[in-house]
């Protein structure tokens, strides 16, 4: 299938629904993704991206039926990850002395993973690329998000190919934002930022302010990943925006996991002492040992504070407790406030273990976190509740962005 998006740009990309799991098992993909590929067709023919390994030889059998490869002039390769470079090596098996247009860090990645010694032209941010009608600049994004990225803007059609920054692990046939669900669209938004680029926050801001100081006219953003920004397309660049200052909701979460339910118990009273303390506040409770990890780091990135809770095992803390705590210290959240809670029989190190994992995550620590003997009872699930209460205190005033 190809799509054309404007009289000489045609989508050629793989739409992939049943794509569950990204980067292995790391991340889940419940609504599936595409894999967008970009073919111009000005006096030159360029083809932008390619799509990941498995789909290679249906990408390339349905672009042998849109051009010939011979016509190919030049490729572009925003990003190595084999997403977007995996159809290369069968490619340029065909079209060998086709020119590979992608930034030093690029050539890195594409000869580390293919070992092959491809015509790669270098190219760095201003970099320019006449095809006919209009010029390609070349923009580099190092780590959005990783250090080999870049973006390609067409200069004439305002368009920019902006690879996996504002993109979506998102299965869609109609490929355009305004055709999309909307409240699924902007949760795979959320999701995919919140999972992949939270640790570029910094980047991401610069690199955004850098953009809009071009001044460049942006009719469309098409991305690697889910759909083209048609309508409004800076809205997604203003979302990323706001994500990357520390992004917080009036929310806390509270993730736990539990052996014989009396650390749930206590997740359960703290709750009521959150709402009881705050009606506003949205309190959400999650099993980390049932949920899905994805899904509640996209939580941890809309709260304002986390409460994290695990009995104790070994003189340690439950695995999927751990394992939760391992991926939010790798994302470098930023302006958010823990604590730890946890019930135990014995020797009782689960909410000191906690509480130094958040530290060392750069949580803002409330207090030294709240532990209970055996299962609570109700003096000590009345010491739950004013926990609950007691972290609602240490919030400060909520003001809607
Ligand atoms: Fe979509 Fe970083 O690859």
């Amino acid at each position: 299938m190809s799509i054309k998006i404007t009289d000489k740009v045609s989508w050629v990309g793989k739409v992939d629904w049943e794509l569950k799991k990204f980067h292995g098992e790391e991340l889940s993909t419940h609504k599936g993704s595409t894999y967008n590929s970009y073919l111009i067709q000005d006096e030159k023919t360029v083809l932008i991206d390619t799509v990941w390994t498995p789909y290679r030889d249906e990408f390339i059998a349905r672009l042998q039926k849109y051009v010939d490869l011979d016509k190919i002039d030049y490729i572009v390769a925003n990003h190595g990850e084999p997403d977007h470079s995996g159809s290369l090596p069968a490619l340029m098996k065909l079209i060998p002395n086709t020119p590979i247009y992608c930034t030093a860090n690029g050539v890195k990645s594409l000869r580390g993973q293919y070992h092959q010694d491809w015509d790669f032209q270098v190219v760095k941010t201003g970099t320019k690329l006449d095809i006919g009608s209009q010029e390609l600049m070349f923009i580099e994004a190092p780590m959005l998000h990783w250090p080999d990225t870049m973006f390609t803007y067409a200069m004439g059609d305002g368009i920019l190919f902006s690879n996996d920054a504002f993109g979506q692990h998102y299965a869609t046939e109609s490929l355009y934002n305004d055709k999309a669900d909307p409240a699924e669209l902007q949760y795979e938004c959320l999701k995919y930022y919140a999972n992949i680029l939270t640790p570029f926050n910094r980047q991401v801001d610069r690199k955004i302010k850098e953009f809009v100081a071009l001044n460049l006219p942006v009719n469309l953003i098409c991305p690697s990943h889910g759909v083209i920004w048609r309508d409004n397309p800076l809205q997604i660049v203003q979302q990323y925006s706001r994500w990357a200052d520390s992004y917080q909701e009036n929310q806390v979460t509270i993730l736990y996991d539990s052996m014989w339910d009396s650390t749930k118990k206590m997740a359960q009273a703290i709750a009521r002492g959150i709402t009881a303390a705050d009606q506003d506040i949205i309190v959400k409770i999650y099993n980390v040992g049932q949920r899905d990890k994805n899904d509640i780091i996209t939580e941890v990135f809309r709260s304002r504070a986390i409460l994290v809770g695990s009995s104790t095992i070994n003189r340690g803390i439950l695995s999927a407790v751990a394992g939760i705590l391992e991926e939010i210290k790798g994302l470098s959240f930023s302006g958010k406030k823990a604590a730890a809670f946890g019930s135990y029989g014995w020797s009782g190190e689960s909410v000191k273990i906690i509480t130094q994992e958040l530290r060392d995550g750069g949580f803002d620590i409330i207090n030294e976190g709240l532990r209970c003997l055996w299962t609570p009872d109700q003096e000590n699930e009345q010491r739950c509740f004013q926990f609950g209460q007691e972290m609602v205190a240490t919030l400060e005033g909520w003001q809607k962005a």
